[in-house]
């Protein structure tokens, strides 16, 4: 009897024990979980490593591929092994972590919504013309053969990037954050001040970046002058690059959840850096259709009766 009351009691401490457990412990663990859930819901790639799915040619393109975005100079740049046909950028310079971070310009969104219409162009655009818009534009060069090993792997490389991105979905964090306009025009002079304080130690006084000792590549890429992007790239449009800022630069330093510069901060930078000399590109056929001009599209002609300038900086509405 005794020896029956005290299993009892043991059982009975067993669980309660577990009780308590399920009460105050696992709660307060899924509800972590849950915070955790709801602060990664942004896209973010696939690790080439420990995809097991990958084997043979496949494997060999995607790497290549990655190797291609992340290194791009190293293969087509001023001193490129395959090909010389783009400035020394590498695509990763915008598209970090080779174009797979959240937030970061990344391509989660582009092998579920290509090929697809773009008023740029006014045409339906595949992949292979998207990549060669940034090919002459961002890295203002040519484009290479879109039967190229080159080109084969880079878009082998962004489709597994895409694969579990469902058909016409844009995840959460892919392309650039649409920043809040302001009440006022971008001032460039408020974006030299930033500038001289938070970018200029790795961009360079001139805004030139700095090479790696063996130039194959930049250590810190080019903001303006002859070797960066010209003035075709959808990066010269300042809401562009107001967004890739907020949560990207100063590199390292900053994330979309604790970003270092405020949103007037990065719509002065931006109108700074897009006012320093770049290359020109004759980009007369781009938006046929005029009224589908960004209100930051800084080349007329336009249906309002707005100045090239105030598109440029604004005051911009809606
Ligand atoms: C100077 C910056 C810059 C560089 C360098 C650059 N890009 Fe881009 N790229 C952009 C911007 C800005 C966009 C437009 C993003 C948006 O509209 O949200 C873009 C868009 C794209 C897109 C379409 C993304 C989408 O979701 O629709 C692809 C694909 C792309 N780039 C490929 C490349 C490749 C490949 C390279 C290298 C050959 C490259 N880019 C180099 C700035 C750059
Ligand atoms: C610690 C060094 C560092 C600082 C500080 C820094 N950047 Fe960068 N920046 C980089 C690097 C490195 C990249 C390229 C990243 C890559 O290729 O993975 C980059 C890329 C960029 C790009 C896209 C590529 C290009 O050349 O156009 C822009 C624009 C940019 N930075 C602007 C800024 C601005 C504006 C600031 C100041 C708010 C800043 N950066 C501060 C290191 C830095």
């Amino acid at each position: 009897m005794n020896k029956t009351l005290r299993a009892l009691l043991i059982l009975i401490t067993i669980l309660s024990g577990v009780a308590l457990v399920y009460h105050y412990i696992l709660p307060k663990n899924s509800a972590n979980q849950k915070s955790q859930l709801i602060d990664n819901t942004a896209w973010i790639g696939p690790t080439i490593n420990t995809d097991t799915s990958l084997k043979g040619v496949q494997l060999e393109q995607v790497q290549y591929g990655q190797a291609l975005i992340a290194h791009t100079s190293k293969y087509l740049g001023p001193n490129g092994a395959v090909a010389k046909i783009t400035n020394g950028m590498n695509c990763q310079n915008c598209h970090l972590n080779a174009g797979s971070q959240a937030w970061g310009n990344n391509y989660g969104a582009v092998y579920a919504t290509y090929p697809k219409y773009r008023d740029r162009s006014g045409t339906v655009e595949s992949i292979y013309k998207r990549v060669a818009d940034c090919m002459q534009r961002s890295l203002n060069g040519k484009a290479i053969d879109s039967n190229s090993k080159e080109f084969t792997a880079i878009h082998a490389y962004i489709k597994w990037l895409g694969k579990d991105v469902k058909k016409n979905e844009k995840p959460i964090g892919s392309g650039i954050e649409k920043l809040p306009l302001l009440n006022r025009a971008a001032n460039p002079e408020n974006g030299r001040v930033i500038y001289i304080a938070k970018c200029q130690l790795c961009h360079g006084k001139n805004g030139q970046g700095q090479m790696l000792a063996n130039k194959e590549e930049y250590i810190y890429p080019p903001l303006w002058g002859e070797h960066s992007y010209n003035d075709g790239a959808g990066i010269y449009r300042i809401s562009n690059l107001a967004g890739y800022l907020k949560n990207n630069m100063p590199y390292l330093q900053t994330s979309h959840e604790k970003p270092i510069l405020s949103n007037e901060a990065c719509w002065d930078l931006a109108a700074f850096i897009n006012s320093r000399p770049r290359p020109h590109m004759n980009a007369s056929k781009d938006w046929p259709d005029i009224s589908k001009k960004p209100m930051d599209y800084p080349f007329g002609p336009y249906l309002d009766s707005l100045s090239e300038m105030q598109h440029k900086f604004g005051p911009f509405k809606k």
